[in-house]
C-alpha cells in the first residue's frame, strides 16, 4: 500500500482544520492538504490527489450533481463524502455518482482510520482490471436463482478457467453453498462483516468456501440473527473488492429487495431476474421489472431468464414477453431428475449430469459469456449473419 495524498475540501474553516489535523495523524498517509471551498466551486486541481474528502452539507441537488462532475473530471481520484446526510436517497445518489465512502462529520478517529484503510486497499479505478458483477434475483421464491447462480459459476470456473466469486446475499437462511458443495462453510458473510477494518483480498478469499481452486463461495450466515449487523455499505466494500480480484462476481440476491439487495443491483453490470412461465411468476416479474425501471436501472443491463422452461407450456415466450414488455434473454429447460440429484448431493449439475439438458444450457450460457459460443452457426450463413 503506497502512502496516499489526500485533499480535504470544506467551506467551513473549523471543519477543515479539524479533519486535516486528524488525517495527518493516520499512519501511511503521504500528505494532507486543505482547500477552503465547496465541491461545486472547487478550483482546478493541478496535481490531483489520490483521495479527496469533500465535506459539504450536500443538501441541494446542485451540490449532489457536483459529486458526479468531480468523478468524471478526476477519474483516478477516489472521492469520499463527509456529510450528515444518510438517507437512502442520498446514499444511492452518492454511490451512483462514484463516491467511494460516506463518513459522518462526527466520525471518530478510529472510524476515519478504518475508512482510509479501505480506500487505500482499493486499486486505482482507472487501472483496475475489473471483473463482471452479475446479480441473480428471484421474481418469486423457488424460481431457481440460487441453483442457476451457483451452477453457472461452476460452468465458468470449470470449463473456462475463470476466477469466480459467488456471494450469497440471502441474509435470511441463504442456501447457495448447498447447491455446489457438501462441505459446511467454515465462516460466512456475517463474520467477514465483523472484520471489515482488516478487509483485504486474502481475508476475502479465506472467508470463502472453496468449491474449486478458482471458485470461492461466500456463504450467508446460518441464522438471521447472525446477519442482523450486516450493513449495505459493508456489502458494497466486499463487492468492490471481489470485483478487483475475480473475473466474475455472482451475487445471489434471492428475493430480498432491501438496502443490501439494492446495493448489489447498483453495483451489478448485469441483472438476471429469474422467473418461470406461470401466472404468479409473470405477475411478480412485472412488478420487479417495474420497480427496477422506477429505480432508474438501465434497461440494457437487465436480462430476464425463464427457468424450468417447458415448450409445451400454455403460455408461450412471446406472450410472456408481451406481458413483461421485455425480451427474454435466455431459457433454461425443466429437468427434474438431473436437478434433484444434483441438489440432493450438493454436486453441480454440470459435473453430475453433463449431458442433461439443464447442464447443456448452463454450459452454453457460460460459453456465451466468456465469448466462446458453442452454438455459433458455421459456414457462410454465419459469416453473412455476423
Ligand atoms: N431447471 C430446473 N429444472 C428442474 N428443477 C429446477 C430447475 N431449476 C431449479 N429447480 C429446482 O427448484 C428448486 C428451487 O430453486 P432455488 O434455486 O432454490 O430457487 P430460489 O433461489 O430462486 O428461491 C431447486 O431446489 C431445484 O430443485
Ligand atoms: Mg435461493
Amino acid at each position: 500500500m503506497h502512502p496516499s495524498t489526500i485533499a480535504v475540501v470544506s467551506p467551513l474553516s473549523t471543519q477543515l482544520l479539524d479533519l486535516g489535523q486528524r488525517l495527518k495523524r493516520i499512519p501511511n498517509i503521504g500528505s494532507v492538504i486543505t482547500i477552503h471551498s465547496d465541491l461545486q466551486n472547487l478550483p482546478d486541481l493541478q496535481d490531483p490527489p489520490d483521495v479527496v474528502i469533500a465535506a459539504d452539507p450536500f443538501e441541494e441537488y446542485q451540490s449532489m450533481d457536483a459529486l458526479a462532475r468531480f468523478v468524471m473530471r478526476y477519474p483516478r481520484t477516489r472521492l469520499v463524502v463527509c456529510s450528515r446526510q444518510n438517507s437512502a436517497d442520498f446514499l444511492m445518489h452518492a454511490m451512483r455518482s462514484g463516491v467511494r465512502e460516506v463518513i459522518p462529520p462526527e466520525a471518530s478517529d478510529e472510524f476515519l482510520l478504518e475508512a482510509m484503510r479501505r480506500i487505500q486497499s482499493q486499486q486505482h479505478p482507472a487501472l483496475e482490471q475489473e471483473g463482471t458483477v452479475m446479480s441473480f434475483i428471484s421474481c418469486k421464491g423457488g424460481g431457481g436463482a440460487s441453483f442457476l447462480a451457483t451452477n453457472l459459476a461452476y460452468a465458468l470456473a470449470s470449463q473456462h478457467n475463470k476466477r469466480l466469486a459467488v456471494i450469497d446475499l440471502n441474509l435470511q437462511y441463504g442456501d447457495a453453498a448447498l447447491f455446489v458443495s457438501d462441505q459446511k462453510p467454515a465462516t460466512h458473510l456475517g463474520e467477514l462483516c465483523q472484520k471489515m477494518r482488516h478487509l483485504d483480498a486474502s481475508l476475502l478469499s479465506a472467508a470463502m468456501l472453496p468449491v474449486l481452486p478458482n471458485y470461492g463461495l461466500l456463504a450467508s450466515p446460518e441464522t438471521p440473527a447472525l446477519a442482523s449487523d450486516i450493513q449495505a455499505g459493508q456489502i458494497a466494500s466486499i463487492i468492490r473488492l471481489a470485483r478487483s480480484q475475480y473475473d466474475y462476481v455472482i451475487l445471489d440476491i434471492g428475493r430480498g429487495l432491501d438496502q443490501v439487495g439494492f446495493t448489489a443491483l447498483e453495483l451489478s453490470d448485469q441483472i438476471y431476474p429469474i422467473l418461470q412461465n406461470t401466472i404468479p411468476y409473470i405477475r411478480d416479474g412485472k412488478r420487479l421489472l417495474g420497480l427496477m425501471q422506477s429505480m432508474g436501472y438501465e434497461d440494457e443491463k437487465i436480462f430476464p431468464v425463464v427457468n424450468r422452461h417447458d415448450r409445451e407450456s400454455e403460455i408461450t415466450i412471446k406472450q410472456l414477453e408481451t406481458a413483461l414488455a421485455k425480451k427474454i434473454a435466455l431459457t433454461i429447460p425443466n429437468h427434474y431428475s438431473a436437478v434433484a440429484a444434483s441438489v440432493n448431493q450438493g454436486v453441480p449439475v454440470v459435473k453430475l449430469a453433463k449431458a442433461s439438458p439443464v447442464a447443456k444450457s448452463l454450459l452454453n450460457w457460460a460459453s456465451k459469456l466468456s465469448g466462446k459460443c458453442q452454438n455459433t452457426p458455421r459456414g457462410w450463413i454465419a459469416r453473412v449473419l455476423h
